[in-house]
């Protein structure tokens, strides 16, 4: 049977998904499921490892049913996830040891604190390309190493796992054989200095992290083992980074493109080629989705904690929707109200601020503000941060940018486009298949399969719309002034 599919598995924050796709890159199945969040303690985020593995399975299960296609199809798989996450489970029984800590959890600012005393930024910001902050794996392995009993004497030991959920679900799909990530992935744990591409024996030190329990670093498009499955050995041959796969998905493996995807948070990638740039203006600096026929190549990155999940606040906390798909229509059919500002750092302030103790904050209620006001703002919020960043980016390359590439669930809001355009002043071009993260995670897999090169990825991506700024740049600046002032009213004296 002609092995013409590419299945790509893409886990994130809130959602597990398996999509099909076929050589041209079209869609021909797609299977999801919401997955639990736990809030154990004001700022603390967690999910549970097993639920993650058994959803994964589910939707690829129901993929395959409902599309009518047969695992004899399959040429591959791809994985890309939520990066940062982190599990650490029994080498012995596959357990894990304690709850997934989500890349949005805080609890470990006050190890971050120690860390900067230590005057460590500087080595940390070099060798990792990060900041610190609890936004990454180490301080989350540290955490679990520290207060699970036993845990730092099996760790020393040799019988402990620690993985970011890509790591775990190969462990888990290939039964416990390969234990591994990719560069994507390994960028964001702190613990791996993407300079000379190996674990930082000081950054271990630091955070006393034994070195077995880290999983080998591979090529993205690489051999991650096989899923057993009806018979069939179905490859691993991609991995990456939600936010590395959809760079590659939107044909940004060359150097010089950026994209923004709104998803949970929002996050803008520039890819800057063979160069690291240390960013001055409070980016990263992250590996992108390697091949191993190409240069390693690197991106900055501006990473938002709060997108696409201060919709959801709006339908969750303060129930003012029902849909997430509602926005629009209430945005395109409220009058500005100029002066208010939501700024949503629910969970501390990401880039280019980095201020993990920072709140959210509503300015310039008035009593016209009502709901819909409010959902406007929150939608904005969307379009200013992004523009924060853009900002930091263009500092920090020197490359002036007049496109930029959207995809993700809110890119699909006509007004969010708009507005985000015209926040810019660059033009927003989004392409007809938003699915871009899973897109990427399968081109991965599909070039080590030999079904497609890399240039097939331009030649695949089909143009939806291009959002070209409309508004004065006197309109621009003031609400822009604005948005500045808001975030200055919410930061903490810690940054
Ligand atoms: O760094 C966190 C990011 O990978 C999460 O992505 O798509 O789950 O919001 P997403």
């Amino acid at each position: 049977m002609d092995k013409k599919y590419i299945v790509a598995f893409d886990q994130g924050t809130t959602s597990t998904r398996a999509i099909i796709f076929d050589h041209q890159g079209t869609i021909c199945g797609i299977s999801q499921k919401e997955l639990t969040q736990y809030y154990p303690q004001p700022g603390w985020v967690e999910h549970d490892p097993i639920e993650i593995f058994l959803h994964q399975k589910e939707v690829f299960e129901d993929v395959l049913q409902t599309s009518n296609i047969s695992v004899e199809e399959i040429a591959a798989i791809g994985i890309t996830n939520q990066r940062e996450t982190t599990v650490v489970w029994d080498k012995k029984t596959g357990e894990p040891i304690h709850n997934a800590i989500v890349w949005l959890d805080k609890r470990t600012t006050k190890i971050c604190e120690a860390l900067k005393a230590k005057n460590l930024s500087p080595y940390v910001s070099k060798n990792t390309g990060l900041v610190i902050d609890s936004y990454f794996s180490g301080t989350k392995l540290k955490w679990i190493l520290d207060h699970v009993e036993g845990a730092r004497e099996k760790a020393e030991r040799g019988d402990l796992l620690f993985g970011t959920i890509d790591t775990w679900l190969i462990w888990k799909f290939t039964e416990g054989k390969i234990h591994a990530t990719d560069h994507s992935n390994a960028s964001r744990t702190m613990l791996y200095n993407i300079i000379n591409l190996e674990w930082d024996e000081k950054l271990l030190q630091a955070l006393d992290v034994p070195k077995s329990v880290l999983p080998k670093v591979q090529y993205s498009s690489s051999d991650f083992g096989s899923i057993v499955y009806k018979g069939q050995e179905l490859p691993i041959y991609g991995v990456a980074g939600d936010q590395q796969a959809s760079l590659f998905g939107q044909g940004g493996y060359k150097s010089g493109m950026a994209k923004n995807t709104y998803g949970t948070g929002c996050f803008m990638l520039l890819n800057t080629g063979k160069k690291p740039y240390e960013s001055k203006n409070g980016l990263l600096t992250t590996l992108c989705s390697s091949i191993p026929e190409d240069n390693i190549k690197y991106a900055l990155e501006g990473s938002i904690f709060v997108g696409g999940a201060s919709i959801q606040w709006l339908r969750d906390k303060l129930q003012i929707i029902d849909k997430a798909s509602e926005t629009e229509e209430i945005c395109m059919s409220t009058t500005s109200s100029e002066d208010l500002y939501v700024v949503p750092a629910f969970a501390g302030l990401g880039a280019p601020y980095w201020d993990m103790d920072a709140k959210g904050a509503i300015y310039g209620l008035t009593l016209d503000s009502g709901k819909n006001e409010i959902i406007k703002a929150t939608v904005e919020a969307l379009a200013y941060q992004t523009r924060d960043v853009l900002e930091a980016m263009i500092e920090d390359s020197g490359k002036q940018m007049k496109e930029l590439k959207v995809d993700g669930g809110a890119s699909a809001n006509n007004y969010l486009m708009q507005f985000q355009a015209d926040i810019l002043n660059v033009d927003v071009d989004r392409p007809k298949m938003l699915e871009v993260t899973a897109l990427g995670a399968a081109f991965l897999a599909g070039i080590k399969a030999g079904i497609w090169s890399k240039k097939d990825i331009a030649k695949i991506r089909d143009v939806d719309q291009v959002f070209a700024p409309q508004i004065t740049e006197h309109h621009r600046n003031r609400k822009y002034t604005g948005w500045k002032q808001a975030v200055e009213r919410t930061k903490t004296a810690n940054t």
